[in-house]
């Protein structure tokens, strides 16, 4: 079939308004908007003006009142507990109805925040939907989160109530979440007047007088008692929920989305890019806790009527590097969306995918990859062993969805290895130099979005319009700034090299090398340090700092690194995956004291540098270099 997508993203572009408008009619507004768009409403416009609609009724209800309560919504999937469980639709109705109304009992309503940080579990994505279902703002926190990161995030949210569990299940053993909880209440200004704790048989936790209800009995007294929330009206531009995602400072940024175009853009992608049908099973391999999670575990495949799949596993080593394999062919899924590290950790066990013999996937359509450049490596390996199109696309927590990609629905377009594709409608992409001049195709530079953004776009931070403005809009004007560096070839085809700023990415993992070094520097005996991130075969880049003592101080360095690394575990979380602390004597910097971060990265990747011509003293790059060498970091 010839693909649609020139044809597709030609209509869109001559008539923005008039191509969303049309997909806003396929979910139930309360009422119509007044129109797609308001360019005068916000910072840089609104959508859907004047609608009034509820995420929950389309996710959930709307499927219900069809006549396909008894359809599979959720599939729980947990090789850790040695679980599953499949719930219905109507099962789902009754499980958020039922949530929602105890929250209210415990007087959260529309507008307020509710925060949820919990492992991956339905219950996960039930809260998300009750929360929903009353208009309340929901902000899901990571559980690989240390206290002190969720902290912040409460101190910035200021939720009425928090939803929990006891107890996460990593492979390396059972993580006790309601410590950490405790940790980061007593850390917060601001305190939750209620938490709702899910105990899991395995490991059960305390509950704090006053403060803790435990989750199945405040579900058990709402059921007796008759209690049933129906879906509050809310505006098409109220917020739904606000995730936070790593800054160019240790404060994250509060990514808000709003109710109305985050349905219309997300229901959009399902058929139209992703080409799933609504009664299939569709898995998003990531955690809720990541915008992955929220779009295609938890909004996206509802909306759009299908199954989705919360799997509470790894790739590899839950049993073995089948798991993968074992979640399609039994559960016949068609579509698999996981992060490109998720396929070099199991290449790496399973080089030949011989595990792939046991199971039976010929169900199977399409594998697509996102969260971090899919090398080609990765790519040609998933093609050759899947027998399926494997698409790379590129987005961002401020987008929800894909900003460029291949479009199964619309049929694929030739995309060269290393390219995520093709600009999605919505986004006119544009490369601009430093100094805001277009580029030349296959030019690297800045890439850049022409306002306004489509549907589900951030419209602003949580309460941080002028952060809103200085990250994103103020370096190129007319523009939305992705902090993404890369190049446009002559086809269209987008590619994504690195980021502008300080963010890594771990395991697909959006981490702040700054948010590390604010960590670092807080030690006693630490002057300064710069972190880098490091290319790593199997997590794509992995951090690596470097430290210079402070005069005076004597240290053995392995006795130092071992607590620089608890320090960034115990604040930052394990997710941040920090492990190496190299001592040096000085770091290299420019003449205006700027630390060169970029050329220390060049030479722990054995890639070739030119010493900057700023360089304030170049015999620092040679002192690196002895400083790895001595590590065995470099060969
Ligand atoms: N709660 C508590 N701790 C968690 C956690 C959670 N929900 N998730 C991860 N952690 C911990 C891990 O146990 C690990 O701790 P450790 O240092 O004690 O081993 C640490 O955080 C780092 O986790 P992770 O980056 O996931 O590394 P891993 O070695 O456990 O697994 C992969 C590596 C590649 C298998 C895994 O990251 C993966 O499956 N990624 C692909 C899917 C994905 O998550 N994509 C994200 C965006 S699409
Ligand atoms: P997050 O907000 O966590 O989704 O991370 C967004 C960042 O991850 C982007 O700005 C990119 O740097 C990177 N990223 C996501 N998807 C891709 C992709 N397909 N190719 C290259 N980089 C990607």
């Amino acid at each position: 079939m010839a693909s649609q997508y020139q044809a597709i993203y030609d209509s869109w572009k001559n008539d923005p308004q008039g191509f969303w408008g049309k997909q806003a009619e396929k979910i139930d507004w309360f009422k119509a908007p007044d129109a797609s768009f308001d360019a005068k409403m916000g910072i840089s416009g609104r959508w859907f003006p004047g609608g009034e609609t509820n995420t929950c009724h389309n996710a959930v209800d709307r499927h219900v009142a069809a006549g396909n309560g008894d359809r599979v919504a959720l599939i729980y999937d947990s090789p850790v507990t040695n679980t599953k469980r499949k719930i219905t639709y109507a099962e789902l109705q009754d499980e958020v109805e039922t949530l929602a109304a105890a929250l209210a009992h415990r007087g959260i309503g529309k507008g307020d925040r509710v925060i949820i940080y919990m492992p991956m579990v339905p219950e996960a994505v039930i809260a998300m939907l009750a929360a929903a279902r009353l208009g309340a703002v929901h902000s899901v926190v990571f559980g690989g989160f240390a206290p002190a990161e969720l902290a912040i995030r409460i101190n910035d949210a200021t939720p009425k109530a928090i939803i929990s569990a006891s107890c996460g299940i990593e492979p390396s053993g059972i993580i006790a979440y309601k410590p950490l909880l405790d940790k980061a209440i007593e850390l917060a200004d601001h305190k939750p007047s209620s938490c709702l704790i899910l105990q899991r048989d395995a490991m059960n936790c305390e509950l704090t007088p006053g403060r803790d209800d435990d989750y199945a009995a405040a579900m058990a007294e709402a059921r007796e008692k008759g209690w049933r929330q129906p879906p509050v009206a809310v505006a098409a531009t109220d917020p739904l929920y606000i995730l936070y995602t790593s800054g160019t400072t240790g404060q994250p940024k509060g990514v808000v989305r709003d109710n109305g175009g985050h349905m219309v853009a997300l229901m959009w992608t399902m058929d139209h890019f992703y080409d799933v049908k609504p009664d299939e099973v569709f898995w998003a391999a990531s955690d809720v806790g990541w915008v992955v999670g929220h779009s295609y575990i938890c909004y996206a495949p509802l909306l759009f009527g299908c199954t989705s799949v919360i799997y509470e596993g790894k790739p590899v080593g839950t049993p073995d590097a089948g798991a993968f394999w074992r979640m399609i062919s039994e559960y016949r899924i068609s579509v698999l969306f996981t992060a490109p590290t998720a396929f070099r950790a199991i290449r790496k066990v399973d080089p030949k995918g011989a595990l792939m013999a046991d199971y039976d996937m010929r169900h199977f359509r399409a594998l697509f990859l996102a969260g971090e450049r899919t090398d080609p490596d990765t790519l040609h390996w998933a093609r050759e062993k899947l027998q399926v199109p494997v698409i790379d696309h590129w987005w961002q927590t401020e987008t929800g969805w894909a900003i460029a990609g291949n479009p199964l629905g619309l049929g694929l377009v030739e995309v060269p290895p290393g390219s995520s594709g093709r600009p999605m409608p919505g986004y006119d992409i544009e490369v601009l130099t430093d100094e805001g001049e277009p580029v030349a195709p296959g030019t690297l530079g800045n890439i850049v979005v022409k306002l306004p953004l489509p549907p589900s776009c951030l419209p602003s931070l949580w309460n941080a319009d002028e952060r809103f403005q200085d990250a994103y809009l103020n370096t190129f004007p007319g523009y939305y700034m992705t902090s993404d560096a890369g190049m446009i070839d002559a086809d269209g085809n987008v590619f994504i090299m690195a980021r502008t700023d300080d963010i890594i990415n771990v395991a697909g993992h959006r981490l702040s090398t700054g948010a590390m070094e604010e960590v670092i520097t807080s030690h006693a005996d630490v002057a300064e340090c710069a972190v880098v991130g490091a290319a790593d075969q199997l997590k794509g880049q992995l951090p690596m700092g470097f430290y210079v003592l402070n005069d005076g101080a004597e240290r053995d360095p392995d006795e130092l690194e071992a607590e620089l690394v608890a320090l960034v575990r115990g604040q930052i979380g394990a997710v941040a995956a920090f492990k190496t602390a190299v001592a040096v004597t000085r770091l290299p910097k420019t003449r205006s004291g700027k630390v060169l971060r970029g050329t220390i990265q060049k030479i722990v990747d054995g890639v070739s540098y030119t010493t900057p011509a700023t360089i304030d003293d170049p015999a620092i790059l040679d002192e690196i270099t002895t400083a790895l060498a001595a590590r065995g970091l470099i060969g």
